[in-house]
């Protein structure tokens, strides 16, 4: 597989500089993707835990084989298609590596956690919190990376020339099913986020992409108790759009104390709210009710019995909380290609 890989970056290296699509590739090498985060961009984490990961059908339906995967949706999700992006092999989970397979990845791991949040009492009993996966981050870094960069410069230069994704916080605001939504938590949510952005830097890391928290008040979990129904709660998306304010202005700060630090600021809470308004330009003519279930009356959880909507491309949602594939690709294009969703200060990848 490796070698495998070695060969064809050998002939597209060959390759690229005659073709046109050589422009379709970032500008700059990215070497790996280190994925970290929630629910939006675990990759199958959670199966490994006692809690368990959604990975039964129809979750997965549209994935390569129509497998699932423990992915929260029905293909591939944004950290997916970033890989892809970069012209990188797709993040394999931490933990569905064996030691022997850690020690062969060099080109990016995903240690996010569906359920977890920035806090570390953020649903720690069915999820990897932020710190953990850090953690298991930081044991790549000593245990697994030196069987493939022997020389410490190698191996800081790898680091230094990584993607960092990070997608998380929205869990953090559900707090046993209450939303806590007032000011004071938001600067203490930020001033927690800004730490474990501060441990990553500390480990080498210094290019990072960062979501935003999206809007919850429009999941379909929250948009069915709405009046008239479907409609955002307004109340929880103000919260968030604070936080979310707030979050550009820690970053840029982080920017300035911290010498080479660069990142992507990423919108998905802007992008969730526009394909509600104009979604039809898409095809996604369904922007609240999940496609799984394909039905709000009854319990609105995705489980194994539950029959999906048959064309998952014309949903926004593919469950109660979580995107569909075709809003992940949509979010990407945006991203990357089209450059509105996402902003970059100092970290050119488009
Ligand atoms: C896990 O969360 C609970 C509260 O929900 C907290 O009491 C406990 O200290 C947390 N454990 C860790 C390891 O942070
Ligand atoms: C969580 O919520 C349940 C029911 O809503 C309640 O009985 C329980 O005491 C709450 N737990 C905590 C730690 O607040
Ligand atoms: C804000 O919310 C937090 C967490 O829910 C709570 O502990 C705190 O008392 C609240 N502060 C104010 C000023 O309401």
């Amino acid at each position: 597989m490796n070698t495998c890989y070695l060969t064809l970056w050998f002939v597209l290296a060959l390759v690229l500089p005659l073709s046109s699509s050589a422009a379709a590739y970032p500008t700059k090498h990215i070497p790996a993707l280190y994925v970290f985060g929630d629910s939006l961009v675990d990759c199958g984490n959670n199966n490994h835990l006692p809690s368990g990961g959604p990975s039964f059908l129809p979750y997965g339906i549209d994935f390569m084989h129509g497998k699932p995967t423990g992915r929260a949706t029905n293909g591939k999700t944004v950290a997916d298609f970033l890989a892809i992006h970069l012209g990188l092999p797709l993040t394999p989970p931490y933990l569905g590596l064996s030691n022997h397979q850690r020690n062969r990845v060099s080109t990016g791991i995903n240690y996010a956690s569906a359920g977890s949040g920035v806090l570390p009492d953020t649903n720690n009993d069915t999820s990897l919190t932020l710190d953990k996966q850090i953690k298991f981050f930081h044991r790549t870094i000593t245990h697994n990376l030196p069987k493939m960069f022997t020389e410490n410069e190698e191996l800081e230069k790898h680091i230094s020339e990584s993607l960092f994704f990070v997608s998380t916080g929205v869990n953090d605001y559900f707090h046993n099913g209450t939303f806590r939504g007032n000011k004071s938590f938001a600067f203490f949510l930020l001033s927690e986020i800004t730490l474990r952005v501060k441990t990553m830097y500390g480990l080498g890391a210094r290019k990072f992409i960062l979501n935003n928290i999206p809007p919850a008040g429009c999941f379909p979990s929250k948009a069915i108790h709405t009046r008239p129904i479907g409609k955002c709660d307004e109340k929880i998306n103000k919260a968030i759009t604070f936080y979310n304010k707030k979050l550009r202005e820690v970053l840029h700060e982080l920017q300035s104390n911290l010498p080479g630090f660069t990142f992507i600021h990423a919108d998905l809470y802007g992008f969730l709210k526009k394909m509600r308004k104009i979604g039809s330009y898409y095809g996604i003519v369904e922007t609240w009710k999940p496609c799984c279930p394909n039905t709000i009356y009854g319990d609105l959880k995705c489980q194994p019995s539950s029959v999906p909507c048959p064309n998952r491309n014309t949903h926004l949602f593919f469950d109660q909380y979580h995107p569909s594939e075709i809003a992940n690709k949509e979010y990407a294009w945006l991203c990357f290609n089209e450059k509105i969703i996402c902003k970059h200060w100092g970290l050119k990848l488009f």
